[in-house]
């Protein structure tokens, strides 16, 4: 039997109760989200998968996402990453279930992932949208900056960071999708599952190449595109082609002869400026000398007032936060939180956490991290580090900072008492 194409899937998911019969009951009994002039269901695809919108009752909606070709060991890679994820799941990742017998078609089980509906437009589309908003591409900049932190932090890597793959929600907040290829501490010595987007990807890029830093590129990629377009909306027109931001692999593969690399190399911004010829060296380099987006962006210049006006002047609205935006004394929050659980004997989160309970055994820093001042206890006055959120005591594990505290600019709450905030990166104090 050969594997459904996309038009099998889109003819299947007019019948919810057929197809998703004896597979999940929720699905079943809802609705595909329709074309309001075709009448026909709304699909979006990338590459390997077909994804449709399906509205369940309680104003529930998910993404029910079909693969559109046969892919080997996915069950258990997404069983792995919902392990991992489990407690620790940083706020860019939605939630997705991982059905073997997801979608029937002609009497035969596919699977699919069921996602959480991220309402919002791809990253490409928003920024499309927003370039004469130039404190909007900044805030999104630093929003990226933030979920990138959260991953590091974890030890992880989405593998195929590009603009389909990042949502930006109707509040603004990033959300990743397309689960696929993540990168856990687990598969290290395995090859990569793919090789991510052409346009986002560093020239020498092979499936060896599967680890915690497979992202800088890419993530680099990302962050110094919207960095400059907020300066020069005008890069744009010149070199969207709707397969990437501004640079693509032709560029990477030969940058001293890339008009796009030139114009980076020439923007108003000494940050651009500087990124960009970053970026450019990196081209020539072995994949692994590129470091991760917070260890490039220590050694940027800062922002200067100059360019805060500019992006002002070039848009209406307030300038940007300048702290999230480029150089930060110290990685985020969610940085330096989440590397505690890497800081203890195992690596994997503990599976009884929850999103906003981690179990105080899963966040206690290793004893060398701990150090003076302490934070007391309100229930058991057990004194414990300040980095915890929760008490060190499990048989208390009480709020140490009762009262979330919201992030000023993204209005994220953050029980987590450090300096930025891990959902848009953000300075909190
Ligand atoms: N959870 C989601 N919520 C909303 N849209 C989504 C979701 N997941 C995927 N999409 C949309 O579907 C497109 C393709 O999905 P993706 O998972 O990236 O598939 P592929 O593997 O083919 O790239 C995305 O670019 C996005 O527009
Ligand atoms: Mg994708």
């Amino acid at each position: 039997m050969p594997w459904p194409s996309i038009a099998d899937f889109t003819a299947a998911v007019q019948n919810p109760v057929v197809c998703f019969k004896d597979g999940d009951p929720e699905l079943a009994a809802g609705q595909v989200g329709l074309h309001p002039a075709r009448g026909t269901p709304l699909v979006y695809s990338g590459n390997f998968a077909a994804v449709y919108p399906v509205e369940c009752g309680g104003g529930r909606k998910y993404a029910v996402r079909c693969f559109t070709r046969e892919v080997k060991d996915q069950q258990e890679r997404y069983g792995h990453l919902d392990d991992y994820l489990s407690g620790v799941r940083p706020d860019a990742f939605v939630r997705f279930q991982y059905h073997e017998q997801g979608i029937q078609i002609r009497g035969e089980w596919y699977p699919i992932v069921k996602m959480t509906w991220v309402e919002g437009r791809r990253l490409d589309r928003f920024v499309e949208d927003n370039l004469s908003r130039p404190d909007v591409i900044l805030d999104i900049c630093a929003r990226w900056r933030g979920a990138n932190g959260s991953l590091r932090g974890l030890g992880i890597a989405h593998n195929d960071l590009q603009h389909g793959n990042v949502m930006v929600q109707h509040d603004d907040a990033l959300r990743l999708v397309d689960y696929d290829g993540i990168f856990l501490p687990r598969f290290q010595g395995e090859p990569s599952p793919e090789l991510g987007h052409q346009h986002y990807q560093h020239p020498l890029r092979t499936a060896d190449d599967y680890n915690d830093q497979v992202d800088n590129f890419p993530a680099l990629v990302i962050y110094l595109s919207l960095l400059a377009l907020s300066h020069d909306p005008g890069l744009w027109q010149r070199f969207y082609t709707q397969e990437n931001l501004l640079l693509t692999k032709k560029d990477y593969a030969d940058p001293a002869n890339s008009q796009c690399f030139h114009a980076l190399k020439s923007n108003p911004d000494a940050t651009v400026r500087h990124l960009a010829g970053f970026l450019e060296e990196c081209c020539s380099r072995p994949l692994e000398e590129v470091q991760d987006l917070e260890s490039v962006l220590a050694d940027a210049p800062s922002v200067t007032a100059a360019s805060s006006v500019s992006a002002q002047a070039a848009g209406a609205g307030p300038p940007a936060p300048a702290a999230p935006v480029v150089s930060a004394p110290q990685p985020p929050t969610g940085l330096s939180y989440r590397s505690l659980l890497q800081g203890g004997q195992s690596p994997q989160p503990a599976p009884a956490a929850t999103a906003t309970n981690p179990t105080p055994a899963s966040v206690a820093p290793p004893q060398s991290a701990v150090a003076s001042p302490v934070m007391t206890c309100p229930q058991c006055n057990l004194a414990n580090p300040v980095e915890l959120v929760y008490c060190d005591d499990e048989g208390c594990a009480s709020v140490l900072y009762p009262g979330n505290r919201f992030c000023a600019y993204c209005g994220e709450s953050i029980p987590v008492n450090g300096n930025y905030c891990p959902e848009c990166g953000s300075r909190l104090v």
